[in-house]
């Protein structure tokens, strides 16, 4: 494995930015930290400056006055090529060079920093093996030979590729059909938590914020603050009119504390057992079609959630180190189950009953419910 560089804090300190020709800044007067390692989600109406505020992180807009700074650096004084070459962006659709290989594509960063060639060849394998498309297959393909989903994981893989310590990312799923975008929101956590960037990600989409963020900006016209806090918090505690219509009606948040986890769907996934010979585990998921299996203890409680990738790191599926958080009992409430999931990397939850493993609540259920509740909401205003 690589060494990895970690994140770096980023802080606006007073940032405005105005175009030329508009009545009002697009950003007005932002002061906001980003913590070193965590992944902030910017949410907010169209048009209320969260394209602007990104940019001007990598200076693709120079702020009208204000300083950015990374790291404690000041990147307004920073030369912009370089900048760039540090900070990994990945915009809607992954924006590959059309006329060059998935290979050239991810290789663009490390090829102007003159990285030697089987360095470089060996990132661009990594990284490939990380979002899950053979290295073997998809080197030397085009980006039309790929489904857009396919092209907007290359796009993330190249956002990686030098190993920046700060990734940008604009709507990076806005593009892709929704079991795609669940995939690759799951894939981003993983990233996120097994490389410890700073991933600043924009999105119009709370549930998607909520999903990803270890924080929230809620932003209003002019990128003016609304609420920033972690998604618990803005859940439980919206900070004003503007946030609570924002996140959807409160009466959806608190019917989550009214329904039970039992009550709900589970997903009855590929179960593997400590001891059991890593291939073995590997066929039997791959024969049901899924990509994960849930680990149980000779009790048949659930002690680990894991992709079939890190199950072949192994000759047999070892004893788990680290304690399952996301496990809820099936009476617990769906509040509960979600903030259970929010604190976990899994985008579910383990469901037990006395202790033994029944399922698996997936947060796309709860985000299904959530939505009908929404729309039942919305058809009594009518
Ligand atoms: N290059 C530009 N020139 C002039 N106005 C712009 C430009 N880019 C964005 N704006 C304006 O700035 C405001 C914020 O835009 P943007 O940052 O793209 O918002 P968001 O990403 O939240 O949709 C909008 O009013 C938009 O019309
Ligand atoms: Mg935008």
């Amino acid at each position: 494995m690589t060494e990895h560089s970690t994140g770096a804090e980023i802080v606006f300190d007073a940032i405005t930015k105005s175009y030329p020709g508009q009545g009002s800044p697009a950003v007005d007067n932002l002061s906001l930290t980003i913590p070193r390692g965590e992944l902030v989600a910017f949410v907010g109406p169209s048009g209320c400056g969260k394209t602007t505020s990104l940019k001007m992180i990598n200076r693709l807009v120079e702020p009208t006055s204000g300083r950015i700074l990374i790291n404690g650096e000041d990147a307004t004084a920073k030369d912009p090529t370089r900048l760039r070459r540090e900070i990994g962006y990945v915009i809607q659709g992954g924006g590959l060079m059309p006329h060059m290989t998935v290979a050239d594509n991810i290789a663009i960063v490390p090829h102007l920093l003159k990285w030697p060639k089987s360095k470089t060849a060996q990132r661009v394998d990594e990284l490939l093996d990380m979002i899950g498309l053979d290295p073997s297959v998809y080197r030397e393909r085009f980006p039309r030979e790929l489904s857009g989903g396919q092209q907007q994981r290359v796009g993330v893989a190249r956002g990686l590729a030098a190993d920046p310590p700060v990734v940008l990312m604009d709507e990076p799923f806005g593009a892709v059909d929704p079991i795609t975008r669940t995939r690759l929101q799951d894939e981003l956590v993983n990233i996120q938590s097994d490389l410890g960037k700073t991933i600043v990600c924009v999105t119009h989409d709370i549930d998607e914020a909520v999903k990803l963020g270890h924080r929230i900006l809620i932003l209003q016209p002019g990128a003016r603050i609304a609420q920033y806090d972690t998604p618990e918090n803005i859940l439980a505690a919206p900070a004003n009119e503007f946030v609570e219509d924002f996140i959807g009606s409160g009466s959806t948040l608190k019917q989550l504390s009214l329904k039970r986890v039992e009550e709900m769907d589970l997903w009855d996934p590929p179960i593997a057992r400590i001891g059991e010979p890593a291939d073995e585990v590997v066929a039997r998921a791959r024969a049901a079609g899924e990509e994960t299996v849930v680990v149980l203890d000779d009790k048949d409680r659930p002690r680990e959630w894991v992709t079939l990738r890190q199950v072949q790191r192994h000759r047999v599926l070892p004893e788990p180190t680290v304690e399952l958080s996301s496990v809820v009992g099936a009476r617990s409430t769906l509040s509960d189950a979600m903030s259970a999931m929010l604190v976990s990397s899994h985008g579910g939850a383990m469901v037990t009953r006395r202790g033994k493993f029944i399922g698996v609540l997936l947060y796309d259920t709860v985000n299904d419910y959530v939505r009908t509740l929404k729309a039942e909401a919305g058809d009594s205003e009518k």
